[in-house]
C-alpha cells in the first residue's frame, strides 16, 4: 500500500509575507490529515520562511528546481546542497521549466542524480502536449521521458522517488484529464516503464502523482484509481480552503479503500 502524497506547487506566486499567512491557514486543516504525505513547494525566496513555519508539523518542503551541481559560479542558480538545508523535496522538469526554460530530458536525468545525491526526494513531472495526446503519441512519447529522465539509477534510488503526471495540456486550464485517461497513462506510459527499468517489485512502490486542474471538486475521482498515488496540484494550492480540501478527500479516499 503506497501513501498518497499531494504536493503543491505553489510557481511563481507568493511574496513571503503571503507565503506566512498562507501557511498559518493552512497549517490547522492539514496537520490532523497525517495519513497522507502532504508538501508545500514556494519559490525559492519563500522556502525558509515556509520550512521554518512547517518544522514539527508532518508537512515538508520542497523546492520547484534545482541546479545539478554541489557549488561554483553559477549566477542565479540554487544548489542541492542549499536546498537540503532547508527541504526533503523536489520538483523537477516541470513542463513549464521544459517549455520556457530549455530543460530536457538530459539535464532532467542530471538534476534526479544530483537530489538523489543529497538525500531530497525528487518529484519528476512527465506529460505529453495537446498535439501528442491528440496524435495517439501520449504512452510512447511519456515512457521515453520516464526512461530518459531516470536514466542509470539503481533500483533502490528509483525506490524513493516520486513521478507526476502532469499533460500539458490540462495545466492551467481547467481541463483535466478523466480519472480513467489518467489511470491508464500512467499505468502503461510509467508504470510499466518503471518495471521495465527497475523490476516490478521497485515499479509497485514507487509514487505517481497525477496533475493539472486538480482541485476540489476532481480530486476524489483520481484518487480512487489505483495507479494514482496522489496529486500535484498548481493554481488550487494557493487557496488554504481548496488544498485543504484536496488533502482531505485524498485521506477519506485512502480510509475507504
Ligand atoms: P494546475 O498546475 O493545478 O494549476 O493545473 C499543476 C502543475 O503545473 O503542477
Amino acid at each position: 500500500m503506497r501513501t498518497p502524497i499531494i504536493a503543491g506547487n505553489w510557481k511563481m506566486y507568493k511574496t513571503v509575507a503571503e507565503a506566512t499567512a498562507l501557511v498559518e491557514a493552512l497549517l490547522p486543516q492539514l496537520q490532523p490529515l497525517n495519513s497522507v504525505q502532504r508538501v508545500l513547494c514556494p519559490p525559492f525566496t519563500a522556502l525558509a520562511t515556509v520550512a521554518r513555519l512547517v518544522q514539527g508539523s508532518g508537512i515538508g518542503a520542497g523546492a520547484q528546481n534545482m541546479s545539478w551541481e554541489k557549488e561554483g559560479a553559477f549566477t542565479g542558480e540554487i544548489s542541492p546542497l542549499m536546498i537540503k538545508e532547508l527541504a526533503q523535496y523536489v520538483i523537477i522538469g516541470h513542463s513549464e521549466r521544459r517549455q520556457f526554460f530549455g530543460e530536457t530530458d538530459e539535464t532532467v536525468n542530471r538534476k534526479v542524480h544530483a537530489a538523489l545525491a543529497y538525500g531530497l526526494t525528487p518529484i519528476v513531472a512527465v506529460g505529453e502536449n495537446l498535439a501528442q495526446n491528440e496524435a495517439g503519441e501520449t504512452v510512447a512519447f511519456v515512457s521515453g521521458q520516464v526512461r530518459r529522465g531516470l536514466a542509470g539509477l539503481t533500483p533502490q534510488q528509483a525506490q524513493g522517488l516520486i513521478v507526476a503526471y502532469e499533460p500539458i495540456w490540462a495545466i492551467g486550464t481547467g481541463r483535466a484529464a478523466t480519472g480513467d485517461d489518467a489511470n491508464r497513462i500512467i499505468g502503461r506510459a510509467v508504470r510499466d516503464t518503471l518495471a521495465e527499468m527497475f523490476g516490478r517489485a521497485v515499479a509497485d512502490a514507487i509514487r505517481i502523482q497525477y496533475g493539472g486542474s486538480v482541485k476540489p471538486g476532481n480530486i476524489a475521482e483520481f484518487v480512487a484509481q489505483p495507479e494514482i498515488d496522489g496529486a500535484l496540484v498548481g493554481g488550487a494550492s494557493l487557496k488554504a480552503d481548496d488544498f485543504a480540501a484536496i488533502v482531505r478527500q485524498t485521506a477519506e479516499a485512502k480510509r475507504k479503500a
